[in-house]
């Protein structure tokens, strides 16, 4: 692993909110004193009612309880508009770029953003959509993709989106777990020039749950079905509505929004945030790990974060933090390598990106196809580069930093989690010196720590060991919706007094972290998180398909690949194009995201004399670590692993 440092740049030292020294200082202080600390940072959110008290959390089992800045009232979506309205409403709040470069590029100032917001807000009411309602959203990246979450925010009801890549089936899941009767989506979405049918995949999943409208915007204005007396359009839900919509009062711990994510079981899990410590820490790690503040000349620096906003990593750095925080983003429909390879330079080009927050996947896919792509365009108005989702490798951070970043500009290497919702571990720039592929330092208030995954003892010093984080921090999820057992049993029980992370990591001599990847049965397949237990039980749904199991493999672009192996029912051929309509199968139940990498046909797996799968000689197998397997003897048959290792797939 390389060890060389890149020390601060004395102009990032001197010009920063925070240099290394006022970093130290405000750590200090987030430990020391984290209701001081936490009062005096929650000034940056509009409180229509002071809370009353700071902090109020225990991960103890008998008393478990995460609460952050009760009795405080608010609104979120009155924080990231209504506020700036007095002195930047004409300041453009979104730049959005469409797939296609030819296509027009839309411009939204605070004040249109505001308008829009109001208006669909109070269509949504129109709807009967109430304070606390669950709204559903599967929209493409454009800008009412926004406006939706927002506007659901402005009532107090809670969205969930959800990725416009996930399948029907997917999506119906997600609706039906948190009951949500209302959906908002698009005719279709783009990406890389192709269509995303989203109404016929909407209408496929309401096949299977019902819910009592859709709202569906014309995005490529295209004929799409609409049901009598369920569907309407976008434009004619808000067009006679008023522009004006007053923000419910939220109290600090109501629900904000829900978000699935994969987790070590089949079934996705409902994150849910609620508002006050979410807006909070959200809106101070934006403007600290991005160095958010006004330029030399006044004017907002422009602000580009190329996740979906179906991800967590769109709904805290697209949605809410950039907008609370009055900044100027661009929003990119597109795909990196569409219509060609320079796509993301030739956007940071023509709005003149200042700070660019990117995942190391498409890094990755961009290095292979060469420099020139990157070397033909300018690049100059860039100062900061962020990268987020997965561990980044030593190579590809070099790239970033050397071609994309011509050197001038640090990398914010940003470890975080859905459950998190936002930055815990990561660089600040004028602050961190940098090492490539650590994502360095703790956020102020974030204590992590290790500890031994056998004995679950703590670990001090420079040491590898399973990431835990001692205490609270105001943007940790606060339960799995509808499921608070499973919350408490997921995050808090392997190591009592902790929340565990799932990932593993080394802290080296410096204290600096190395986040080494998932430790539990999570792989992040380009930046996004898929379970193996998921990927499983879509497969097993095939009528051929008698048994299944799915790790990951090392992949060069995806950093992790699918490695399915496959029981057939007797009597079945393992055919090529078995394995063809398998992999389509699984595309079809999850989503193009899940597309197995690899399917071995295996007559039988390493399974343990009570049953239990081996997986850690499937991981070998997969990563074709093959010399040492370890101990099989334990194995019912330990001649399944003979046939595995002469029948893997090259
Ligand atoms: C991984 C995405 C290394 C990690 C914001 C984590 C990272 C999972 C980094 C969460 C990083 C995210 N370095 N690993 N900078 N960022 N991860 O919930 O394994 O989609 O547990 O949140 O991504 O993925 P999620």
């Amino acid at each position: 692993m390389s060890e060389e440092l890149f020390p601060v740049p004395a102009k990032w030292a001197q010009d920063a909110l925070l240099d290394a020294a006022g970093y130290a200082a405000k750590y200090q202080k987030s430990i020391e004193d984290p209701e001081g600390f936490w009062r005096e940072e929650a000034q940056r959110i509009d409180w229509m009612e002071p809370f009353s008290t700071v902090k109020n959390t225990s991960y103890a089992k008998d008393d478990f309880r995460i609460r952050w800045f009760e009795g405080g009232k608010l609104n979120i979506s009155a924080n990231a508009l209504d506020r700036h309205l007095a002195d930047k409403s004409d300041t453009v709040a979104i730049l959005w770029e469409p797939d296609d470069p030819a296509a027009p590029s839309r411009s939204l100032t605070y004040r249109d953003l505001h308008t829009e917001v109001c208006k669909l807000a109070n269509a949504l009411k129109a709807q009967g959509v109430a304070k606390g309602d669950r709204v559903t959203i599967y929209l493409p990246m454009v800008p009412e993709a926004a406006i939706a979450m927002l506007a659901c925010a402005r009532i107090g009801a809670v969205h969930s989106v959800v990725f416009a890549g996930f399948s029907p089936d997917a999506l119906a899941g997600r609706i039906e777990d948190c009951q949500s009767r209302i959906v908002l989506t698009a005719d279709e979405g783009l990406r890389g020039g192709k269509k995303v049918p989203l109404k016929a995949n909407v209408d496929a999943a309401l096949d299977k749950v019902a819910v009592d409208r859709v709202i569906v915007l014309a995005h490529t204005g295209t004929d799409v079905p609409m049901k009598a007396g369920r569907d309407i359009g976008w434009a004619e839900a808000v067009v006679d509505q008023p522009a004006i919509c007053e923000p419910e009062v939220m109290d600090a711990e109501d629900p904000l929004f829900i978000l699935y994510t994969s987790g070590s079981t089949g079934k996705p899990k409902g994150v849910l945030h609620t508002t006050g410590g979410y807006a909070v820490w959200t809106s101070m790690t934006h403007q600290y790990v991005f160095d958010y503040q006004p330029k030399s000349d006044g004017s907002n620096p422009v602000y580009w974060c190329a996740a979906d906003v179906g991800w967590v990593t769109g709904h805290s750095y697209v949605v809410y933090a950039p907008l609370i925080n009055g900044a100027t983003q661009v929003m990119f429909e597109g795909v990196p390598n569409y219509p060609d390879h320079s796509r993301f330079w030739q956007v940071i080009d023509k709005y003149q990106v200042d700070i660019f927050y990117a995942a190391p996947t498409a890094l990755r896919a961009l290095m292979r196809e060469g420099d020139e792509w990157v070397t033909r365009t300018s690049r100059k108005s860039l100062r900061l580069l962020g990268s987020v989702g997965e561990p980044i490798n030593p190579e590809a951070w070099d790239w970033y930093h050397r071609v994309v970043g011509e050197r001038r500009c640090p990398i914010v290497d940003t470890w975080w989690q859905t459950e998190t919702g936002g930055a815990m571990i990561t660089p600040l720039p004028g602050a961190t010196d940098l090492k490539p592929g650590s994502a360095s330092k703790p956020m102020f208030g974030v204590r992590p720590a290790l500890v031994d995954p056998e004995k679950g003892t703590l670990i001090d010093g420079a040491a590898s060991g399973a990431l835990v984080i001692a205490d609270s921090w105001p943007g940790q999820m606060r339960t799995v919706y509808g499921d608070h057992q499973r919350f408490f049993d997921t995050y808090f029980s392997q190591y009592p007094g902790y929340y565990f992370t799932g990932d593993g990591c080394r802290r080296d001599e410096d204290g600096y972290y190395w986040i080494t990847g998932r430790i539990d049965d999570v792989i992040n397949v380009s930046g996004h998180r898929m379970g193996t237990a998921e990927v499983e039980s879509a497969l097993v749904e095939h009528p051929l398909v008698a048994e299944a199991a799915v790790v990951g493999m090392p992949h060069e672009i995806k950093g992790q690949g699918i490695y399915a192996y496959v029981t057939t029912n007797a009597g079945t051929e393992d055919s090529e194009d078995l394995r063809k309509e398998l992999v389509q199968w699984v595309r079809k139940e999850i989503g193009p995201i899940a597309t197995p990498d690899v399917i071995q046909f295996a007559p039988g797996l390493p399974k343990t004399r009570s049953g239990k799968i081996m997986r850690r000689i499937l991981r070998k197998i997969a990563e074709n670590d093959t010399g040492n397997l370890g101990d099989t003897s334990t194995l019912a048959d330990p001649s399944v692993v003979d046939d595995l290792l002469a029948n893997r797939p090259q």
